[in-house]
C-alpha cells in the first residue's frame, strides 16, 4: 500500500521481514557509498531489530557492505552505561558491530548512564561534527514502534513531543524523563529523524497491531501517538510489518495507510 508519503509492506513473519530489511540496508549502503563514499545509519533500539542486526552480521550478508565506510549512530538510548543489559548500544554491539569490520571510530553511541541533558548536548555536537551544521541527513533511519505509539524515545505526552507537535523543535537531540518508565532517555527529535533519506519502521507481533492501525489509519493525534510525527521532509518512509502487526489494518483503498 502506498500513498504519496509512505509505503506499507507486510511480510509473512519476522524472519521474512528481517531478510527484506537486510536487503534494503545493503542496497542503501551501496547507494550512499557510491554517492558520498560513506553510509550514515541511525539504529533503532529495543528487541525487534535484533533479527535484522544478526542477519547483517552473517558473513554472506556482511560481505556485501563496505563496513569501513559505514558510520553508525543511534535513534535513542536508555540512560544506562554501555555495558548495561538495557543499553541499545550494547544490543547493537553484541548482535552486529562486534561481528563486522567496522572501525571503532565510525561508531557514534549516545552517552548513557550520566547526566542525560549533558549527553543530549554532547550528541548534538557529535552530529554537527559528523554532518555540516545544516546538513544532517541520515542515509537510513531505523525505527521501532511501541504498543503505545512511541518511537525512538518520543513517548506520548512527553515534553519533546508536546513541543514538536505545537511549535516545532529545532534541536536534533533531546533528553526526556519518561514518567511511565520512571527513567530518563536520550532521543533524536523528529526534526533530526525527518531529515533522513530513507526511514524504515520495523514492527512485528500482534501486540503492536492496535498501535499500527492507530498510527497509520487513525486520527492525527501526534501527542498521543508520537510515531505520527515521523514524516520525512524529502526522504522515503517505509513501514515494514509482519502479518501479526498488520492484522488490524483496514486493507480498503479508502483507508489512510
Ligand atoms: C527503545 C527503542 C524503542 C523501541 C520500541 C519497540 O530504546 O526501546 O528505541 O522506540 O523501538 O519500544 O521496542 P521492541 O522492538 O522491543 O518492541
Amino acid at each position: 500500500m502506498t500513498d504519496d508519503s509512505r509505503t506499507v509492506e507486510v511480510y509473512a513473519d519476522a524472519e521474512a521481514l528481517a531478510a527484506a530489511a537486510a536487503r534494503r540496508f545493503v542496497e542503501q549502503a551501496r547507494r550512499a557509498v557510491a554517492l558520498r563514499n560513506r553510509f550514515c545509519v541511525a539504529l533503532a533500539g529495543g528487541s525487534t531489530p535484533q533479527a535484522l542486526y544478526r542477519r547483517l552480521a552473517l558473513p554472506a550478508v556482511a560481505q556485501e557492505v563496505d563496513w569501513q565506510r559505514v558510520h553508525v549512530f543511534w535513534g535513542d538510548e536508555r540512560n544506562v552505561p554501555p555495558d548495561h543489559a538495557d543499553s541499545n548500544f550494547r544490543l547493537a554491539a553484541e548482535t552486529l558491530l562486534n561481528r563486522v569490520a567496522i572501525p571503532s571510530r565510525n561508531i557514534h553511541p549516545m552517552r548513557g548512564g550520566q547526566d542525560p541533558r549533558a549527553a543530549a548536548e554532547d550528541y548534538e555536537t557529535v552530529l554537527k561534527e559528523a554532518f555540516d551544521d545544516t546538513a544532517l541527513r541520515f542515509d537510513l533511519m531505523l525505527l521501532g514502534l511501541g504498543s503505545d505509539g512511541h518511537t525512538a524515545s518520543l513517548f506520548p505526552e512527553s515534553d519533546v513531543v508536546r513541543a514538536t507537535a505545537s511549535q516545532g523543535v529545532s534541536r536534533w537531540v533531546a533528553a526526556a524523563y519518561i514518567e511511565k518508565l520512571a527513567a530518563w532517555r536520550i532521543t533524536l527529535t523528529p526534526e533530526a529523524i525527518n531529515r533522513a533519506a530513507l526511514t524504515i519502521f520495523l514492527v512485528t507481533g500482534t501486540a503492536k497491531a492496535a498501535a499500527v492501525r492507530q498510527v497509520l489509519q487513525g486520527p492525527h493525534a501526534p501527542e498521543a501517538l508520537p510515531a505520527q510525527l515521523i514524516r520525512p521532509v524529502e526522504g522515503r518512509l517505509i513501514w515494514m510489518l509482519d502479518a501479526p502487526a498488520a492484522q488490524g489494518l483496514d486493507p480498503s483503498p479508502a483507508a489512510k495507510a
